[in-house]
């Protein structure tokens, strides 16, 4: 089983930008996090993080032509704005699971759209970096169903 991990704009900030939303672990501590709890679920994990969208677009839709069986998915702020992933997603068909470091629903109103939640099958808000571990959980069950 294959997981591609892609991570927004300004997530590689972690760490730095706002901690006491986004916490104290880097994005590369977060990259350590989920290869390691990858391993010991002998999962396959690829990383992907941009500050572009289209870049985003052009990684998901790489995906179909890769052996990626799902796919987890923080959009950063793109989650609120962007047909362009939410099409993308829906494009390529591969399951998806949404996360957010942040508990998304309890801040501002412009955080409360999620164009790409319509195209996920699960979504994680709230639980830190370990939002990441849980939607790879969710994934692994269902693509263990269906195989
Ligand atoms: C975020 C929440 C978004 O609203 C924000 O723009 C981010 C991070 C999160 O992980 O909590 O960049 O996706």
């Amino acid at each position: 089983m294959k997981i591609l991990v892609i991570n927004g704009p300004n997530l590689n900030m972690l760490g730095i930008r706002e901690p006491d939303k986004y916490g104290s672990e880097s994005y590369h501590d977060l990259v350590e996090k989920i290869e390691k709890h990858c391993r010991q679920a002998e999962i396959e994990v690829d990383f992907y993080q941009s500050n572009h969208e289209g870049d985003m677009v052009d990684r998901i839709q790489q995906a179909y032509y890769e052996d990626v069986d799902a796919m987890v998915l923080n959009p950063g702020a793109y989650t609120h704005t962007s047909i362009a992933l939410l099409d993308a997603l829906k494009a390529v068909g591969i399951p998806a699971a949404e996360v957010h470091i942040s508990k998304v629903e309890e801040r501002e109103a412009f955080r409360q759209i999620s164009y790409v939640r319509e195209a996920c099958c699960f979504t994680v808000t709230g639980h830190g970096t370990d939002g990441y571990l849980e939607a790879i959980d969710f994934l692994e069950e269902k693509i263990k169903d269906k195989k």
